[in-house]
C-alpha cells in the first residue's frame, strides 16, 4: 500500500502494516544481533555491517516516522540531543548557525558551551520575528537556521514557511526541532524544512519509558550522508529493545495527541481569567501572540503543553509556583513531556541562569487523563498555594 495516500492514523495504527515475512507475524521480532554475516566472497549483500551504523530493529520505525513526516527518510538515535547535535556536527567549523533564545535548554546550553568552542559561530535570536532572522543572517555564511515550534518554554511559534524562505535565499538549511507539535499537528518539511528532528522520548514514543532521538530529511544528500555517518562513527545509536518499544508507542501516537490538544485547550481557557493566575501561555488561545500562525502551520490542535504563569501571593510569584506545584494530587512533579501521565513542573529551577522562563511560571505537559480531574486538582493547588 502506498503510504502517501494514507491518513497519518492509519500509518500509525499498523504502523506502515509491515509484517514479519517469515513468520507472519504483524507485530515484529526485537533484532538484538550487534553484528551480521559477511558472505563468503568477502561481501555484505544485505548492507548490514555492525549495529552501531545500522540494524534492523529500526527500519520499521523509521519508516513510520519517515512516512508520517513526508519525508523519504529519517534516522533513529539514543537521545533527541544525539539527533539534535548530529546536526550541528555536520557542519563545519567556522560555519554561522542561527538558533532561537527561546528553545530546549540543554540544547542551547550545548550551543553556547560545546558548539561554539568547537568553531562554529552560534547567534541566539528571536526566531519568531521574521525580520529578526532577515536581519541576522549571513549569505553565503550561515549554514543552518534551527527553529524550535512550539518552543520550550514559553511556546512561541515560529512561521516554518516564511523562514525557510529566508534561510534557503541566504543558502542555509532549515532544521526544526517539531518534538511539541508532533507529525499529526505540523510537518514541517511541506513548509520546508530540509531536517526534521523529535526528542521521540516525547509524544512519539508517548510512555515516559525511554530516551530516543530521530532525524528526518527532506532530501537524501550529502548533509543526509554526513549525518548518517555521525551516527555510526560517534555511536549515538538506539538500542533494538528502545526502537521496538517506540514503535509500539507510535501506533497510538494520534489519539494520544488529540487527547492532549483538546485537553490543553481546555485548561488553557479555562485558567486563562482565573483570579490566581498572571497569564496562560498557550498558542491555542486567540491572543496569544503566536496564534495566527499557529492556526495556520498546525492541524488538528495547538499541542499538549502549555505554560501557566501563578498569580504572586505574598512571598511573590516564585514561592506561589513552587507552593503550587507542591501541591498537586493528580500530576505528576517531573521534567519531562509527551507522555500518558499529566507533568508539571516549576521551569526557573530546571532552567537556572539564563532561563527565559519567568520565575513564577510552571509548565505543564498534558497528557490523556480525564481533563475535568486535571482542572480540579490544579484548582485546588492554586487554592492551597494562596491560603
Ligand atoms: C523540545 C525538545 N527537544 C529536544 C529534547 C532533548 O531530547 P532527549 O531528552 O531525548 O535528549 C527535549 C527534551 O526534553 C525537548 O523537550
Amino acid at each position: 500500500m502506498d503510504a502517501r495516500k494514507l491518513n497519518p492514523e492509519s500509518i500509525a495504527a499498523q504502523a506502515l502494516g509491515w509484517i514479519d515475512e517469515q513468520t507472519r507475524a504483524i507485530t515484529p521480532p526485537i533484532h538484538v544481533s550487534s553484528t551480521y554475516l559477511r558472505d563468503t566472497d568477502n561481501q555484505y549483500r544485505t548492507g548490514r555491517v555492525y549495529a552501531r551504523a545500522d540494524n534492523p530493529a529500526f527500519d520499521q520505525a523509521e519508516a513510520v516516522i519517515a512516512a508520517l513526516e513526508r519525508g523519504p527518510h529519517a534516522a533513529l538515535f539514543a537521545s533527541g540531543m544525539a539527533a539534535a547535535t548530529a546536526v550541528f556536527q555536520a557542519l563545519a567549523p567556522g560555519d554561522h548557525v542561527l538558533a532561537p533564545k527561546v528553545m530546549y535548554w540543554s540544547l542551547r546550553n550545548w550551543l553556547m558551551n560545546f558548539a561554539a568552542h568547537w568553531g562554529l559561530q552560534v547567534e541566539l535570536i528571536d526566531m519568531d520575528q521574521p525580520v529578526a532572522v532577515q536581519a541576522a543572517i549571513r549569505p553565503g555564511k550561515t549554514r543552518l537556521v534551527w527553529v524550535e515550534t512550539p518552543a520550550n518554554p514559553l511556546w512561541t511559534i515560529t512561521d516554518i514557511a516564511a523562514t525557510a524562505r529566508i534561510a534557503h535565499a541566504a543558502g542555509a538549511l532549515l532544521a526544526v526541532d517539531s518534538t511539541v507539535a508532533t507529525p499529526l499537528l505540523t510537518r514541517p518539511i511541506e513548509h520546508g524544512a530540509d531536517i526534521v528532528m523529535h526528542a521521540a522520548t516525547k509524544y512519539l514514543n508517548g510512555h515516559s519509558d525511554l530516551i530516543a532521538g530521530v532525524l528526518v530529511t527532506a532530501r537524501d544528500d550529502d548533509f543526509w550522508k554526513r549525518v548518517k555517518g555521525i551516527r555510526a562513527q560517534l555511536g549515538g545509536t538506539l538500542g533494538s529493545f528502545e526502537a521496538w518499544l517506540l514503535l509500539r508507542g507510535l501506533r497510538t501516537l494520534h489519539l494520544r495527541v488529540q487527547r492532549a490538544s483538546q485537553s490543553a485547550q481546555r485548561i488553557a481557557e479555562y485558567f486563562a481569567k482565573h483570579p490566581l493566575v498572571e497569564a496562560i501561555l498557550y498558542p491555542g488561545l486567540p491572543d496569544s501572540p503566536g496564534h495566527a500562525v499557529a492556526a495556520r502551520q498546525m492541524q488538528g490542535g495547538f499541542g499538549g503543553m502549555l505554560s501557566l504563569r501563578v498569580k504572586a501571593g505574598a512571598d511573590g510569584g516564585e514561592a506561589a509556583a513552587i507552593a503550587t506545584a507542591a501541591n498537586v494530587e493528580l500530576w505528576k512533579r517531573a521534567t519531562s513531556l509527551g507522555g500518558t501521565e499529566s507533568l508539571i513542573e516549576h521551569r526557573a529551577s530546571v532552567e537556572g541562569a539564563g532561563t527565559p522562563a519567568p520565575s513564577d511560571l510552571l509548565r505543564l505537559s498534558v497528557g490523556i487523563e480525564h481533563c475535568d480531574d486535571l482542572i480540579a486538582d490544579l484548582e485546588q493547588a492554586l487554592l492551597q498555594a494562596h491560603r
